[in-house]
């Protein structure tokens, strides 16, 4: 078996292969003034192949990763498994009007077509429950960061609230204050457009403490701002976040620092200053878990 990484996402590649014990290749990749993408293997592939690349802004990697897989095929590998810790498109999973594309089912297909397995963390999966509902293979794995968020937040607080600021965060900020034993509460969300919210806070005592606001993923801030604001105004003395995909588009960061927020930490699995939380072992484990 080889991992295979990409000049962006290299030190997370290096990361899982190092904790799968294989070697490491990087994918050579440059691009034409004109947009399109020159991509170069390595040769003498082994009939296992895992390639590690997260798929944020997605669209020409995508087609990077098409490339890549159909000429690892040609060259006789196998097995081609993807550990993509950021997956994309997986929101748009319904028509809102007639003729707009349910991407997570088409990049969904195009995905199950090219990979053999595809490993993943936290997608949003809002209204199915199974991965292999939007890739159709027996190993489309859905893994979650939870335990790597509680045992990287047991270490700086002894005790803190956890926030989950829209009910669909539940799921993580529930497993996560069960891990460590804190408290948490779960606040109301509407989201009225791209940079719009409206939310409620549950009835929770957020007077003196250090909130913690636990969330799949951070896109243009104004969730974790909002969050933040209505904590401080409820009067929490220090407020937190914790998410597993730092997308922060735009003015996101900018946004959520005027908010007040202390400090955000993130996994790695889109490559940002705040990804303090590595993933490798968790990865590495479910590409051990599928052999
Ligand atoms: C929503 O359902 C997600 O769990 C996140 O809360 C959301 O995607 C964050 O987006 P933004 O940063 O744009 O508010």
């Amino acid at each position: 078996m080889l991992v295979l990484g990409f000049p962006e996402y290299l030190p997370q590649a290096q990361r899982l292969a190092a904790a799968l014990n294989v070697q490491l290749q990087e994918v050579f990749l440059h691009q034409f003034p004109d947009g399109e993408s020159l991509l170069r293997l390595p040769v003498d592939l082994p009939e296992h192949i895992v390639i590690c690349r997260s798929l944020n802004q997605p669209n020409d990697k995508l087609i990077e990763l098409l490339l890549c897989a159909k000429t690892a095929r040609e060259q006789g590998v196998k097995r081609l498994t993807l550990v993509a810790p950021y997956l994309c498109y997986m929101r748009q999973d319904i028509a809102n009007q007639p003729g707009e594309a349910v991407s997570q089912r088409i990049i969904g297909k195009i995905l199950a077509d090219i990979f053999d397995d595809v490993i993943t963390v936290d997608p949003h999966l809002h209204r199915i429950s199974r991965l292999n509902q939007a890739i159709p293979i027996d190993n489309a794995i859905s893994l979650t960061a939870t335990e790597e968020i509680a045992r990287f937040l047991q270490q700086k607080f002894s005790h803190a609230v956890l926030l989950g600021p829209d009910s669909e965060s539940e799921q993580w900020v529930a497993a996560i204050a069960k891990e460590i034993g804190f408290d948490y509460s779960v606040a109301e969300k509407i989201r009225l457009g791209d940079t719009q919210v409206e939310m409620t806070l549950a009835d929770h005592d957020f007077q003196h403490k250090t909130v913690v606001i636990i969330d799949d993923m951070a896109s243009t801030g104004r969730t974790l701002a909002r969050a933040t604001t209505l904590l401080y105004a409820a009067g929490a003395v220090e407020v937190y976040a914790a998410i597993t995909h730092p997308l922060f588009c735009g003015d996101a960061e900018a946004h959520i620092l005027q908010s007040g927020v202390k400090e955000v930490w993130s996994t790695d699995s889109i490559t940002h200053a705040s990804a303090s939380i590595h993933l490798h072992t968790l990865l590495a484990q479910a590409v051990r878990d599928i052999l």
